[in-house]
This record gives C-alpha cells, sequence and structure tokens, in this order.
C-alpha cells in the first residue's frame, strides 16, 4: 500500500472524529466530558501529524524545498498543537468551545489542502516503488498487517 493511501485512510477516521466532537460539544456544558473528547483529538491529531513529518515531508523536501507546501503544512501542524495545548488549559467552557471550533476548522481546512494539493505532490515526485516501500514503514510503525499473503493456515 502507498503511503499517501495510508494517510487519506487516516483522514477519513479522524473526519469521523471531528463530527463525533462537534456533536458532542453542541449542547454539552460539562467541562471535563468536552476535555475527554479533547484527549482523543489530540492523541489522533498529533500522531497523525508526526508520521507525515516522519515519513512524506522529509522525502518531499528534495523536490520542493523546505519553503513552499511544506513550510505551511509544518507551520499549520504547530498551531494545530498549539490551539490543544489552549484548549487543555482553558476552564471556561465557552472559551473552551470557541478554541475547538477553531481547531476544527484549521484541523478540517489543513486536511484538505493536503489531499488537494500536497499527496497529489507526492504522486507527482515520489514514484510507486517509494510510495509503498513508505507505506511498510507506516504500516510497522502502526502495527499495521498490510502485506500478508491471504493464507488462513
Ligand atoms: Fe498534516
Ligand atoms: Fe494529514
Amino acid at each position: 500500500m502507498k503511503l499517501t493511501d495510508a494517510l487519506l485512510g487516516e483522514h477519513g477516521v479522524i473526519y469521523d472524529l471531528f463530527g463525533y466532537v462537534r456533536d458532542r460539544i453542541e449542547d454539552n456544558d460539562d467541562p471535563n466530558d468536552i476535555q475527554a473528547a479533547v484527549s482523543v483529538l489530540e492523541k489522533l491529531l498529533l500522531n497523525h501529524a508526526e508520521i507525515e513529518e516522519t515519513l512524506l515531508f522529509p522525502n518531499l523536501e528534495p523536490h520542493l524545498g523546505q519553503a513552499g507546501p511544506l513550510a505551511m503544512m509544518r507551520a499549520e501542524h504547530e498551531e494545530i498543537t498549539e490551539l490543544l495545548g489552549d484548549a487543555k488549559g482553558e476552564t471556561d467552557v465557552g472559551a473552551l468551545k470557541s478554541i475547538i471550533g477553531e481547531l476544527l476548522d484549521l484541523a478540517d481546512g489543513h486536511f484538505e489542502k493536503e489531499e488537494g494539493a500536497l499527496f497529489p505532490m507526492a504522486r507527482k515526485f515520489l514514484d510507486e516503488a517509494a510510495l509503498t516501500d513508505l507505506g511498510d514503514q507506516w504500516a510497522a510503525s502502526r502495527k499495521v498487517n498490510a502485506n500478508a499473503k491471504g493464507c488462513m493456515g
């Protein structure tokens, strides 16, 4: 499996989580409940960004340079991390909900940019073998058995 396909699959799952968190905070004023949702969001978003920064971005750097789209994606990862930190430290429910709203909008737009621009660049500049090798590294890191031969014994 290609790394870009694996990352798209992660986006799909995290989009579902965005919807869950939006629903969860809508009619809920219990800060503990909201913070519990933020914790799950934090775990998935930070892990996902780390995988991109470890496996994808360094391999695109020779083709795209450090500026441009990669700088923008890294800056957005940092912004997401900062907003998660702000949310964790916020005790006022109204302010907390507004930070989470900002975070979800930013993360949603970030995913769209990756899907619409960055991943297509990856498919253009990295050949199938390179993307598949990176996909194998993704599978090892995520502990997913992606290359089984299909024998049930
Ligand atoms: Fe990203
Ligand atoms: Fe992503």
